[in-house]
């Protein structure tokens, strides 16, 4: 094994653009929890490689992971929608958004996500989960109804306590194919942490 390996890997950390550096500046002062370059490239590959146009995110904050996946709509004409309840947290993500040149492929909803999701009519091809954990489990079903058939669900933080029952109620429906990931991340809140990838097998 390479010898100090969560060095060697902090040190391929991918680059990203001003904005996104003020974000991350800003959310260490303010300890807002966004998920950092290595997961915001993360999900910009993945919806770019499925050529992602119809995309939810759940957990916006000030919308850092929201520029990633709108990056990746924007190339293929698509848009992310992404829920939030906190009212500043929308407006800050907005204004973020605008500044990343991304305000036509992106819309910030404001309210309880569960409430959202059940009012909403897909069908979406990516959807990520970065809400409080206790809400995971009660918002899978709705992500469910949304998803497309072959459409992938990103989950965020499911090594904390509150997205155990979540865990195991998707590795065990048979409607999902899951691998739940115990994760090392350099600069995402923690670093230690789990990421579960799920496609969506069956109706
Ligand atoms: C972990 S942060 C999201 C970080 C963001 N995904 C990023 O990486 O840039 C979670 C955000 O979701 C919001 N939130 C938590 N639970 C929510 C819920 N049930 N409905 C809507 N928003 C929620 C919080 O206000 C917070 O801004």
């Amino acid at each position: 094994m390479i010898t100090d390996l969560e060095g060697h890997f902090r040190g391929l950390v991918p680059p990203r653009r001003e904005l996104l550096r003020r974000l991350e500046e800003e959310a260490a002062q303010e300890r807002i929890p966004i998920v950092g370059p290595v997961v915001g490239e993360l999900l910009f590959i993945l919806a770019t490689a499925m050529g992602a146009r119809d995309i939810l995110e759940l957990g916006t904050a000030t919308g850092y992971s929201a520029i990633y996946l709108a990056e990746a709509a924007a190339a293929v004409g698509g848009r992310v929608i992404s829920l939030e309840w906190d009212a500043d947290m929308a407006r800050r993500a907005r204004e973020n958004l605008v500044a990343g040149g991304l305000a036509a492929h992106a819309e910030v909803r404001l309210g309880d996500a569960q409430e959202l999701l059940a009012g909403m009519i897909g069908p979406f091809d990516l959807v990520f989960m970065d809400i409080d954990k206790e809400s995971y489990l009660p918002a899978l079903p709705g992500i469910h109804r949304l998803l497309r058939p072959g459409g992938l669900l990103v989950v965020d933080n499911t090594g904390f306590q509150g997205a155990a029952d979540f865990n195991s109620a998707l590795r065990q429906d048979h409607r999902w194919r899951s691998v739940h990931l115990l994760t090392f991340l350099p600069q995402h809140s923690p670093e230690q942490d789990g990421l579960a990838l799920a496609v969506k097998v069956a109706a």
